[in-house]
């Protein structure tokens, strides 16, 4: 009896047909496995069932753009909080943020991570001292950090601001308060994908272990597991399978890849992360209502601004691509862009005057002209009475005085 109970007969049996089964049906589909190789393990489920592989799997076939997209400010976008990725400093004397004449706070390294503190300046009463284990910007302007509590996201009263170097309060956060739950959609635009747990998908609840921070190949390119899988097992397959191809989407959908972020606030018809390329995005939010003056800024509308310079209007092909290599940091390459202006604008057809010309030989930079830089209205910072504020470049490409 006890020997019978512990050698389980049956279910040998059974698990032994099991895999018997499972060896044929899986030969019969993929008759020409020669390869030792195994499915990726995926990092993440999309909602609609497809698997995101990462983009260190991409490497074997994709490398170059692999390591130029690793410059990007797009990957670099949201990241785990360490002392490589946080730009402000931590020093003593340069770590204090005033808040106001009541408070301060005070950014701490300890052995257990990185952290804001909060005191009352008269008696430095501590107010609260919060982890900051998420940084969202690359730090081109500027940063602001994230809090996890469980698995409710909070951003922290304190940012980072690029033009001085120096923390800052985070835009609209006078006073003090609590911090500010981290919705969905923020991380929508920051980040490749973060599976909610919220009822209706727009709360700030998330699934710890489902989180691709940075913007990378499969936030443009959607969730590509089985593009993987499947060439590897047909490495000798030259056309793509089971990846959309930009080249045949519609010139509204290529531009909308690049609107769900670059279109300023929008109104969600639909929870974040339920657009992928290829999608029309009028179906997923519409664009916030406003007059007739785009307002410019760091939550940047380089899509409607784009959408209303002549340049787009009449030239019938132009998107974003045009001017921008999706791969590569182009930042401050003043060069290429200049070169894409001339592409169209070939000499006779640039009707700039002569005097204009002679300065671009020199300058030869159409940019700093026709798409100035104007400074924002929200990433400001105020010191006593000097006012800085970042320089966000318009894509209305104009004459301007
Ligand atoms: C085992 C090889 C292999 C791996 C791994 C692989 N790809 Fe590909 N991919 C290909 C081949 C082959 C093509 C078709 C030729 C080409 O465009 O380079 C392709 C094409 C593409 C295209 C262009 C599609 C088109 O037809 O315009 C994209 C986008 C793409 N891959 C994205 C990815 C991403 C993102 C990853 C990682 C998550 C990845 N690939 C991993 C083999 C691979
Ligand atoms: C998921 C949201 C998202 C999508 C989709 C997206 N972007 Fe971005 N993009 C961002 C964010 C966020 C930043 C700011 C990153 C930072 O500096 O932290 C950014 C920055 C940029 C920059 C500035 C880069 C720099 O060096 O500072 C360019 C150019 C750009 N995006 C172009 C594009 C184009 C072109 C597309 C479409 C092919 C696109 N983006 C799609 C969110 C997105
Ligand atoms: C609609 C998409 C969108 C949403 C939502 C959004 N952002 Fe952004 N954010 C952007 C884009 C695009 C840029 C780059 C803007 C530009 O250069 O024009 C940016 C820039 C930034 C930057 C400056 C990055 C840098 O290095 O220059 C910070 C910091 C930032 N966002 C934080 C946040 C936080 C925190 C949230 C949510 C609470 C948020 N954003 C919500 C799209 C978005
Ligand atoms: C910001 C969005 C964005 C990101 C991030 C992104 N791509 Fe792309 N990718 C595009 C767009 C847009 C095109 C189409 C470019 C064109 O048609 O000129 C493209 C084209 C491609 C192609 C085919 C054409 C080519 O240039 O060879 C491949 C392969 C590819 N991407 C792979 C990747 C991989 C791998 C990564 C991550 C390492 C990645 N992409 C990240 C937007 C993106
Ligand atoms: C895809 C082709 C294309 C590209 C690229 C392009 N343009 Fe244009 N642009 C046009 C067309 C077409 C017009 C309209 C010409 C006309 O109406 O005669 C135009 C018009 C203009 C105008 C006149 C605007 C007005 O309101 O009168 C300026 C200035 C201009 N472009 C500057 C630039 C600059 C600077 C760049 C580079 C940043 C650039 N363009 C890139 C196609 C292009
Ligand atoms: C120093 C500033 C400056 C630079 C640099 C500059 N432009 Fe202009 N551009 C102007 C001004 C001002 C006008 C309007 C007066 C005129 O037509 O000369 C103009 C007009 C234009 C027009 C419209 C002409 C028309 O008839 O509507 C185009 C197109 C244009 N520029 C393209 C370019 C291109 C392409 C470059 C780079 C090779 C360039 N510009 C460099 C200032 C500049
Ligand atoms: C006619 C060329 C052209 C087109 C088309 C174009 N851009 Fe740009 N974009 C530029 C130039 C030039 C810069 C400045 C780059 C630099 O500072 O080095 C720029 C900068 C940016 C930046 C950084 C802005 C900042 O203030 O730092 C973002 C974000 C961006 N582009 C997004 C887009 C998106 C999204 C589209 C499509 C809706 C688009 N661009 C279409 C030429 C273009």
């Amino acid at each position: 009896m006890i020997l019978h109970r512990a050698f389980p007969f049956k279910k040998i049996v059974v698990g032994a047909l099991l895999l018997l089964i499972y060896f044929v049906t899986y030969q019969c589909k993929n008759p020409n496995i020669a390869s030792d190789y195994y499915d990726i393990e995926p990092i993440a489920v999309h909602k609609n069932g497809q698997a995101f592989a990462g983009s260190t799997s991409c490497i074997p076939c994709h490398s170059d753009i692999y390591e130029t997209h690793l410059k990007t400010a797009h990957f670099n976008t949201s990241t785990l909080a360490d002392s490589t990725t946080i730009k402000g400093s931590f020093e003593v004397g340069r770590n204090t943020h005033v808040l106001n004449n009541r408070v301060e706070f005070k950014m701490m390294e300890t052995d257990s991570g990185f952290y804001q503190k909060a005191n009352f300046i008269h008696n430095q009463l501590e107010l609260f001292n919060l982890k900051m284990d998420v940084v969202i910007g690359s730090g081109t302007k500027g940063q602001s950090y994230l809090n996890w509590k469980g698995d409710e996201l909070f951003q922290i009263q304190t940012s980072y601001f690029t033009p001085t170097d120096s923390w800052t309060r985070s835009p609209g956060l006078k006073e003090i308060r609590s911090p500010r739950p981290v919705v969905a959609r923020c991380l929508e635009c920051h980040a490749t994908y973060a599976k909610n747990t919220n009822i209706d998908g727009f709360g700030n609840q998330f699934d710890r272990n489902q989180m691709i921070y940075g913007i990378d190949c499969e936030r443009c390119h959607g969730p590509s597991a089985e593009h993987v899988n499947h060439h590897h097992n047909n490495p000798n397959q030259e056309a793509s399978k089971h990846m959309t191809q930009f080249q045949s989407l519609t010139r509204q959908q290529r531009l909308d890849a690049c609107a769900l972020c670059h279109s300023g606030g929008r109104e969600p018809i639909q929870p974040p992360f339920s657009f992928l390329v290829g999608d029309n995005l009028i179906e997923f939010s519409t664009p916030e209502v406003n007059d007739s003056n785009t307002p410019l800024d760091v939550h940047g509308n380089q899509y409607e601004l784009l959408t209303k310079s002549s340049c787009f209007k009449s030239s019938g092909t132009m998107d974003c691509i045009t001017c921008h290599d999706p791969h590569k940091n182009e930042r401050g390459d003043t060069e290429a862009f200049n070169q894409k202006c001339i592409s169209c604008h070939t000499s006779p057809k640039v009707t700039c005057t002569a005097e204009v010309m002679t300065r671009n030989t020199k300058m030869n930079n159409c940019v700093s002209c026709h798409m100035p830089l104007f400074p924002s209205s929200t990433m400001v910072m105020q010191l006593d009475s000097i006012k800085t504020a970042v320089e966000v470049r318009t894509h209305l490409i104009d004459i301007y005085p």
